[in-house]
């Protein structure tokens, strides 16, 4: 299949740190141009990234040639220009979250069902070959029957003109850091979670944004889910698994660089084990997973709307506390 012609909505730091040097990369994508609110900045990433630079979003969307967009805007315009570029016709992978809010996630996977195409978020972890290895373990009993779950993913603070700490853009730490350990209680132990309890952190210093929060998921077994997350604190990235004889532990669970050797570290009856796992690049294995669930025409992934459901949820839950 020729390669997916790309372009990109906004010279977003994710953008240019992570996601456009993988798609120069990855012979599945044609990176055609990237567009920014400002013509300069557009032309320094397009020379950046070995494409043409175009000033708008919209003078992109309105080009031939292009087929999918990539969309790392502020989550708050994520539901407009991902709208936007499905009804110009175009495939989208947009940034995490996809939307604000579980109503709008909805819209926008009816929009692409209705358009037959494809509309993907980008929550890059779970495409990372460590977290099979680490289903494959539990799923050998390596650490008998799951009994607790516990993730967590938090940051140091930003500066203050961040977009995670302007409300209008969406921003907030359940948004922005919330996302992947309720994506990956999703992944790990499956689609019936249900909320039961949160609370947010309201930033101290007056940005209005929940700067940090926990919440308490559920199993229908009952099996509890502990989610920790969070933009003004200590760096954390892991996960742990507690079965009735063992119990397993992922750290830089989320966001591991190419190089990294992922260590599960597996406790039972006393010792611990140290297992390394192979390395992996989780921006090309996303956008191989793109690109193939284009050139399949592949139905909506049931998880974005699951993960959608259950952020409204815990916003819900803290809200009512
Ligand atoms: N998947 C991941 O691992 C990951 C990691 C980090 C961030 N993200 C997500 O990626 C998205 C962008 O995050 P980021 O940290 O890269 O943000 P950022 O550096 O601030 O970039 C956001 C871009 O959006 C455009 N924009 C349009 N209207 C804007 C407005 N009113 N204010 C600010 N920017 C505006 C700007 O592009 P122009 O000026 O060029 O138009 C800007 O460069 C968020 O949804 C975030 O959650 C994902």
């Amino acid at each position: 299949m020729a390669a997916l012609r790309t372009g990109v909505l906004g010279c977003a730091g994710i953008a240019r740190r992570r996601v456009l040097p993988s798609m120069r990369q990855y012979p599945g994508i044609d990176l055609v141009a990237v567009a920014s609110r400002d013509p300069d900045k557009a032309r320094r990433t397009a020379a950046e990234a070995g494409c043409e630079p175009v000033h708008g979003y919209d003078e992109l969307l309105a080009r031939p040639d292009i087929d999918a967009v990539y969309v790392p805007l502020p989550a708050a315009l994520h539901a407009r220009w991902v709208a936007a570029a499905l009804r110009a016709g175009k495939h989208v992978l947009a940034e995490k979250p996809l939307t604000t809010d579980a109503a709008a996630t909805a819209d926008l996977l009816a929009l692409a069902g209705r358009r037959g195409l494809v509309l993907r978020e980008n929550v890059m972890f779970v495409h990372h070959s460590q977290h099979r290895a680490v289903g494959r373990l539990v799923a050998d009993g390596a650490i008998g029957e799951v009994r607790a779950f516990r993730a967590a993913f938090a940051i140091p603070r930003l500066p203050d003109d961040d977009i995670r700490f302007d409300p209008a853009l969406g921003g907030g730490a359940l948004a922005d850091t919330g996302v992947y350990p309720v994506r990956a209680a999703l992944l790990l132990l499956g689609h019936h979670l249900q909320v039961t309890g949160a609370v947010l952190l309201r930033d101290g210093a007056g940005t209005g944004v929940d700067i940090g929060g926990t919440a308490l998921l559920r199993t229908p077994q009952g099996v509890g889910a502990h989610l920790t997350f969070g933009l003004d604190h200590a760096y954390r990235s892991r996960y742990e698994i507690w079965g009735s004889e063992g119990l397993l532990t992922l750290d830089r669970a989320f966001t591991p660089p190419a190089d990294h050797l992922p260590r599960v570290r597996l406790e039972r009856e006393g010792a611990v084990q140290e297992i390394v796992l192979p390395p992996d690049d989780q921006v090309l294995a996303t956008l191989a997973d793109f690109t193939e669930a284009v050139r399949a025409g592949a139905p909506a992934d049931p998880v974005i709307q699951r993960q959608a459901d259950l952020l409204d949820a815990v916003r819900a839950h803290a809200s009512a506390g």
